[in-house]
């Protein structure tokens, strides 16, 4: 079976896992180091978010060269000694590749500029003529992601469309040439090894500019491929491509879509044509309550299956706010919008945390999530139960969502924030001890109490749970189906093939445990009973 169907993915985010060298920037080295919390959880594999030269001016998802790494993060010949490291545990490694756009740093965005208007090298971009008398107004009434108009004028007057960061050029994927350079791009990295791509934004790269463009409200009213930017069907040319590089390796090479597309568009993405699997973000954005739970676990179970993929499973990523922090955003606030913020979360006051309430749901999550058939992905500083840092001071924070709007958002520098290894203070063990710099996002002196070293030694912590449900988890998985038992409707019990019941109370009334030998709870049970907010793992 092709490992990647039922894997626990581990995702780093290099910069802020741990930093060998002292500059107060995590690195590749930094991860090879630290195998042994890998190899100990027990995950499968791991997903670098981007390790290459960039001016971070979107975190590193603007890349100046796709075929090197940062010299802040090391060297080609750190990420090869990180690799084995990993590999010699078995442990899989998946590295991020951003299509839709470089940064104005690439080799192509400077020879655009020069090379001025009608020219190839500006045709790899997407530039227009603006509008009015003396063009001076953007092409269209677009946003960028990140807040902002999507278009900046450079000197001659013309626009480049930017669907984030200014930084960020957006590419023309009708180009040969670019189509070429990505398939060089990828072939690097699986020639290096590498098992298999997370693809950025995959939904956005095809585009139809065609005259008149439709206008942001028009824009809104667009799906299902006729959209001038957003999943068009002909983007999954490219993936077919792809795909049939990928399956020249043995084995062939793995690829998950990040696509923010609506649930019946997601298998085009997964399809073993395409890019094979494809993020199933619909638990971010899905209410603590068990209808809203099952539909999406019974929808994503049925879509996985007709694209002849398995489902992914999220709690937390880089973009959202960490899950026990979500789970305890007081009600009144709403909803996580569709990428996993609470809009005015950190900026209004009235919106506070129940972080006993919200760690408390975020561990029956997380037991439930893990129980799900197929591939789980688990976001760095997930396993120690970390919250939100919502505390950032404006000047230290470095998220463009966080200045494109003004401070309206506050952005997803707060699930960034280095890891704590250890309880001792100036890094938690982040940087070693005779660092020159301090951790490039300040850490709050809760984080002392989440650390790698205390927490390894309590059996009650977040890490002995995820460590427990990761080994349990490989022991108990048979099959990629789940049957769901009758309950009370505060209630979801599943059962998995081979006897393994799950069983999550989202009400207050305590609910009978399934019959067989308890294995794991997500807090210990009342008078035999799984209490409110808790889930309970069995086998029969
Ligand atoms: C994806 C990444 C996000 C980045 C954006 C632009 O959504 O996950 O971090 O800002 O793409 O590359």
């Amino acid at each position: 079976m092709d490992w990647w169907r039922t894997a626990v993915v581990y995702q780093v985010y290099p910069r802020s896992f741990a930093d060998s060298d002292g500059n107060g920037i995590g690195d590749l080295e930094g991860v090879r180091a630290h195998v042994d919390h890998l190899v100990a959880l027990g995950v499968d594999a791991v997903w670098l978010s981007p390790f290459y030269p960039s001016a971070l001016a979107d975190g590193g998802y603007d890349i100046d060269d796709y075929r090197d790494v940062a010299p802040e993060l090391g060297t080609l010949a750190d990420f090869d000694a990180m690799t084995e490291a990993l590999h010699a545990h078995g442990i899989k490694v998946v590295v991020d590749i951003v299509p839709n756009h470089t940064s104005d740093r690439h080799r192509w965005f400077p020879a655009a500029l020069a090379a001025g208007r009608g020219s190839d090298e500006r045709d790899r971009y997407v530039f227009r003529e603006g509008k009015g008398p003396d063009g001076a107004e953007p092409p269209t009434d677009w946003e960028s992601d990140f807040g902002g108009s999507a278009w900046t004028r450079v000197e001659d007057g013309q626009w480049y469309l930017h669907l984030f960061a200014p930084e960020q050029p957006d590419l023309n994927w009708d180009r040969r040439d670019v189509r070429e350079e990505f398939l060089t791009t990828l072939r690097f990295w699986a020639d290096r090894g590498v098992d298999g791509f997370r693809v950025d934004v995959a939904n956005l790269l095809v585009k139809d500019l065609t005259e008149p463009l439709p206008d942001r409200a028009a824009l809104r009213t667009l799906t299902d491929g006729n959209h001038p930017y957003e999943d068009r069907d002909a983007v999954q040319e490219v993936y077919a491509e792809w795909r049939a590089l990928f399956d020249t390796y043995d084995p062939p090479r793995m690829a998950v879509a990040e696509a923010w597309v609506p649930a019946h568009r997601r298998a085009r993405y997964a399809s073993p044509q395409g890019l094979g699997q494809a993020f199933n973000f619909d638990l971010l954005t899905a209410p603590w309550a068990p209808g809203a739970w099952r539909d999406v676990i019974t929808e994503n179970l049925d879509l996985a299956a007709e694209s002849g993929s398995t489902s992914t499973w999220v709690l937390s990523n880089h973009d959202v706010i960490r899950h026990p922090t979500r789970y305890g955003i007081t009600a009144a606030a709403g909803q996580p919008n569709e990428i996993g913020y609470i809009p005015a979360f950190g900026v209004d006051p009235s919106i506070t945390v129940d972080e006993d309430l919200g760690a408390r749901r975020a561990r029956a999550a997380t037991l439930l999530m893990l129980a799900l058939p197929g591939s789980a992905y688990v976001y760095q500083g997930e396993e120690l139960g970390l919250f939100e840092v919502a505390d950032i001071p404006a000047e230290q924070r470095q998220d463009p969502t966080f200045f494109r709007t003004g401070g309206q958002r506050l952005g997803r520098d707060g699930c960034r924030v280095p890891l704590p290894w250890t309880s001792e203070p100036p890094s938690f063990g982040f940087s070693p001890a005779d660092a020159s710099a301090p951790p490039h996002l300040p850490q709050p002196a809760w984080f002392g109490g989440f650390s790698v070293e205390r927490e390894a030694g309590d059996d009650a912590s977040s890490l002995s749970l995820y460590r427990a449900a990761l080994r349990l988890r490989r022991a108990l998985t048979r099959g990629e189906g789940l049957t769901w038992e009758a309950s009370a409707p505060e209630v979801l019990h599943v059962v998995r093939q081979g006897g393994w019941h799950v069983l999550t109370n989202f009400g207050a009334e305590p609910a009978a445990v399934p019959a067989g030998e308890v294995v794991l709870t997500s807090a210990p049970l009342v008078d035999g009973q799984v209490p409110a907010d808790t889930t309970v793992w069995v086998r029969a």
